[in-house]
């Protein structure tokens, strides 16, 4: 007689001798290895076997697992399907899966696919509670199996969040960068080209005789500075009419260069008094031409001053060549922060910093702390929409710093105020493209403050706005800390 259990769409079949399957194979396994010989042998007369071929799929992602399947022979792997579907895990006999999915009664989390001929066995659900009720060394199995199953989750989902949050920074300073690389290529290309032109004009120079005298007091006139675009118009038409009228070349290039350096037909006139007509064009085509170089060369400056800046922040940011824990400064990790964050914070943040610049430095995880402010400004720029004011405060109380990091945002509803900090709480389910947030900044935050620097951190928050508040102690971690022995965060 055959035995016959449709488990997960199979129709599995046990020979006629009930105990078929080895016990020392089922004893391999975790969660079956404390079990007694008499409990091993009553599992395995409860257990049916079955054999599949190579890239046959046998447990399918989001099915419900009816029982609890065990691999006696061969290998099998794991895909997840995230818009496109990912290996996970290869696993070889003996291996036992699906006892979260069993115990908690959720979907299965990947499909499972034969490398190899394998042989399987199918342990029912009943079976399985049965074990579990009455027999202790069995339940506590299972406990650990699912306690390692929950730490699995949330470092993958740690992970995750760490490797979207630097996606995201990467591609903000991408963009950053980009427009002072662009103003320094284009203008060491017009560097290039003007060089050729400037020989001509030093040739014209000397063709014509025109005195160093001369060109210093050219090259005096005028001051840089801003002005508005319709006075810059005006000066420039001026200016061209005035040097098109003195037969000077081309005074429609000229023209706006003297004009961004506020020089006037009035400066210009004791030279043309002075000079003859070619002496005057030759002087004042060669003195614009080295205006206009100094001008790009100081813009493509700025372009890599910027760059510099940009990287210099990020190396601190992320406290590269350094050991893990140093004595840092609060105010310097923060200023790095927001410049690293600027990409995010530029279309309409407004962000004002009241810092007690005596608060002494501090031992600290540098890189990790500076993912705490990231979390809080991020989420405080995502409640605001974009637009608003941030106040970022410090100060010093005994032998704590604090740092207070407020917005003008619509605030926290009250019942949600007591869950922010605890894992995978978000209320951003449409923010993102890629899909919702996973709810896990906060939570980070919280672990960093408080398990790694024996801090505090706390929140209150009403309809006028929120403030973050984090408390370190100036001498570095003290104590052991646990998450358990903690609320995960405070309401203050
Ligand atoms: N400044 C704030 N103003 C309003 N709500 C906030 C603010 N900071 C946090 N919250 C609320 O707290 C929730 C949890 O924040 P947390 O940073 O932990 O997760 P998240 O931002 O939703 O997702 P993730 O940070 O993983 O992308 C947010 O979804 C939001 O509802
Ligand atoms: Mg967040």
């Amino acid at each position: 007689m055959k035995r016959s259990v449709q488990c997960d769409g199979f129709d599995a079949h046990a020979p006629d001798s009930a105990i078929m399957i080895e016990l020392d194979r089922l004893a391999r396994l975790r969660i079956f290895a404390d079990l007694p010989p008499d409990r091993l042998e009553w599992l395995s007369g409860r257990m049916t076997e079955f054999s599949i071929a190579a890239g046959d799929v046998f447990l399918r992602e989001g099915e419900m697992a009816a029982c609890l399947t065990i691999l006696l022979d061969g290998e099998v792997n794991a895909t997840r399907d995230d818009g496109g579907l990912h290996d996970v895990e290869c696993y070889v006999a003996p291996e036992a899966f699906g006892t979260p999915c069993v115990m908690a009664s959720i979907p299965y989390p990947v499909t499972l696919t034969a490398m190899s001929e394998c042989r399987l066995a199918l342990l029912p659900e009943a079976a399985f509670r049965e074990l579990f009720v009455s027999c202790g060394s069995f339940s506590q199995a299972v406990a650990r199996v699912m306690s390692d199953w929950l730490t699995a989750l949330e470092t993958a989902a740690l992970n995750r969040s760490r490797l979207a949050a630097l996606g995201k920074l990467a591609a903000g300073l991408a963009h950053e960068l980009n427009n002072p690389a662009s103003a320094l290529t284009s203008g060491l290309e017009y560097l290039r080209k003007e060089l050729d032109a400037l020989e001509g004009s030093a040739l014209a120079l000397g063709r014509h005789a025109v005195s160093k005298e001369t060109l210093d007091g050219l090259g005096a006139l005028g001051h840089a500075g801003a002005q508005s675009s319709f006075h810059q118009s005006d000066c420039e038409a001026r200016l061209a009419d005035w040097l098109a009228a003195r037969r000077v070349a081309k005074p429609w290039r000229i023209a706006p260069v003297l004009a961004a350096r506020h020089i006037t037909p009035d400066d210009l006139a004791p030279f043309a008094d002075a000079l003859s007509p070619e002496q005057l064009d030759a002087a004042i085509g060669w003195s614009a031409r080295v205006l206009d170089l100094r001008a790009v060369v100081d813009d493509a400056a700025r372009g890599a001053q910027r760059i510099f800046d940009i990287v210099a922040a990020m190396k601190s940011y992320s406290f590269m060549d350094q050991g893990p824990q140093q004595e840092i400064d609060l105010h310097d990790a923060i200023d790095n922060t927001l410049m690293v964050m600027t990409h995010e914070t530029k279309r309409g943040i407004v962000v004002t910093r009241e810092y007690d610049r005596a608060l002494p430095r501090l031992q600290a995880y540098g890189s990790e702390l500076n993912q705490v402010w990231t979390s809080i400004v991020e989420n405080a720029i995502e409640a605001m929409n974009g637009q608003g004011r941030i106040v970022i405060r410090t100060q010093r109380d005994g032998d704590e710093a604090i740092v207070e990091i407020a917005d003008d945002g619509p605030g926290i509803a009250p019942d949600a105020l007591a869950h922010v900090f605890e894992p995978f709480y978000t209320s951003k389910y449409a923010l993102h493209a890629h899909g919702p947030s996973l709810g896990l900044g906060l939570h980070i935050a919280y672990r960093i403050v408080v398990n790694r620097h024996g801090g505090t951190i706390g929140v209150r928050s009403d309809a006028s706005g929120t403030v973050f508040r984090v408390a370190l102690p100036l001498a570095g971690r003290r104590g052991d800390t646990h998450a358990g022995e903690r609320l995960a965060g405070s309401v203050l």
